[in-house]
């Protein structure tokens, strides 16, 4: 996947770090990591070397036993003459824990140890994630560092709000959790495609009341959903998740809106569509809804209840009659059996829709509940891409890059995709 450079400075929220190695090392990337003198005393070099399998440096005057290769590269025959061939070959330089003094030193361009020395010479993307005191946090000194650095194109991923190292204290400077400092090295490694495109997804099932406590649902998880919204906040997008019962951890810098009923779903879309230049239409939507559904529980001893169903309106096929045409609507269909194709092929001219994500959901190991998903992609011009078996974060991919031709194709080719990604200079 890709060559990040981790710099760790002196905090307690270090270990937090590891946690990040860990889940990069499992996504793929190739991880190096730089520590200031100070980080270690909270977390020992040998903690990320176990988890990364290099060598941790963290002065200018050590040699590096890997010879500035990244895990997984040969290593080269000689040894690299700089101390900054590190930084030379990343793609991505992720500063986390960021202590205020580190913030300082970045932000004047002091170069006194191999972390700082290393940001000065980065040409890559830099991002630092700080992690302090709330009081030395919301000091002017450490905002004014932060301003200047982002002016200088350093993505900063901002710390959270809670219980704080030291004893009893609570505020901001929570150095931000291990996956989003993830997330932050993936946006930056990828050509922000969609940036200032607003992206609406509806993600989950929804849930049709029988009486105070018993519903009509699906199974659908939302995971779909969720894939598709991470992506789009990946390539730059700004991103509305409507979601319906969705219980997972939703993605970073995703604007939630939750929902229960098809018909709370259709109201928020409507209201949300003429904010969004896309809308990807994950959400199982139910298509009946029990007829007058009873405030109290149904009790036992009353009999079994007869339910007597109402059809809910279709959500899509209204928006795409509010639509404008500018705007890039994209529907999923869930088919069973081998002509799952072509029903989807249906419902896409039926609802009048861009594109239309087909699964065949007779087949095991794939779709609702499921990590991952089979599809294929049918366009409204006529193309059709099959995604084989892969993790829905793939399929997502594939949809979005679908999505990007589909809007390429409606401005021409003034809209050509732009790689907007700028390196940050430290
Ligand atoms: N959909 C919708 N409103 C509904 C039902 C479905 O907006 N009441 C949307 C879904 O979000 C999905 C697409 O329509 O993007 C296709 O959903 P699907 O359940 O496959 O199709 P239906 O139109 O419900 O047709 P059927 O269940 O008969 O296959």
């Amino acid at each position: 996947m890709a060559r990040l450079l981790l710099g760790v400075s002196g905090g307690i929220a270090a270990y937090k770090a590891l946690e990040a190695v860990r889940l990069a090392v499992k996504r793929g990337h190739a991880v190096r990591v730089i520590q200031t003198p100070a980080s270690e005393r909270f977390v020992a070099r040998a903690s990320f070397e176990a988890i990364t399998g290099a060598p941790v440096l963290s002065s200018e005057f050590e040699s590096d036993r890997a010879r500035g290769a990244y895990p997984g590269e040969p290593m080269p025959e000689r040894a690299p003459i700089s101390h900054l061939a590190l930084v030379e070959r990343a793609e991505a330089f992720l500063i986390a824990p960021a202590t205020a003094n580190t913030l300082a030193k970045l932000a004047h361009g002091q170069a006194d140890n191999l972390l700082t020395a290393a940001a000065l010479a980065a040409d890559c993307p830099v991002a630092v994630a700080p992690a302090m005191n709330s009081r030395m946090y919301t000091h002017p000194a450490t905002a004014a560092n932060l301003r200047l650095l982002r002016a200088r194109g350093v993505t900063v991923v901002p710390p959270g709000e809670g219980d704080l190292a030291s004893y009893s204290e609570h505020g901001i400077g929570r150095l931000a959790e291990p996956e989003h400092l993830l997330e932050a090295c993936e946006a930056m490694l990828t050509p922000q495609s969609l940036s200032g495109a607003r992206v609406l997804v509806t993600a989950g099932g929804t849930r049709e009341p029988i009486d105070s406590v018993r519903f009509l649902g699906n199974r659908s998880s939302g995971r779909m959903g969720f894939a598709l919204a991470r992506e789009a906040v990946r390539r730059g997008a700004e991103v509305t998740a409507i979601t319906a019962n969705v219980t997972l951890v939703p993605p970073p810098r995703v604007r939630l809106q939750r929902v229960q009923t098809a018909a709370e779903l259709a109201g928020a879309c409507r209201r949300g569509l003429a904010y969004c230049d896309v809308l990807l239409m994950s959400a199982a939507v139910a298509d009946f809804r029990p007829l007058g559904p009873v405030d109290a529980k149904l009790k036992k001893d009353e009999g079994v209840p007869r339910l007597e169903l109402e059809a809910t309106e279709d959500v899509l096929s209204q928006i795409a009659e509010m639509r404008r045409p500018d705007q890039i609507i994209v529907g999923f269909a869930a088919e069973h059996g081998t002509d799952a194709v072509a029903l989807g092929r249906g419902k896409l001219e039926r609802k009048r829709l861009d594109a239309i994500v087909v699964n065949d959901i007779s087949r095991a190991g794939i779709g609702f509940e499921s990590e991952d998903n089979e599809v294929t992609i049918l366009a409204a011009d006529g193309t059709e891409r099959h995604v084989p078996h892969s993790r829905k974060e793939r399929v997502a991919r594939a949809v979005l890059d679908e999505v990007e031709r589909l809007r390429e194709a409606r401005v021409g080719s003034d809209g050509a995709r732009a790689d907007t990604r700028s390196p940050a200079r430290i």
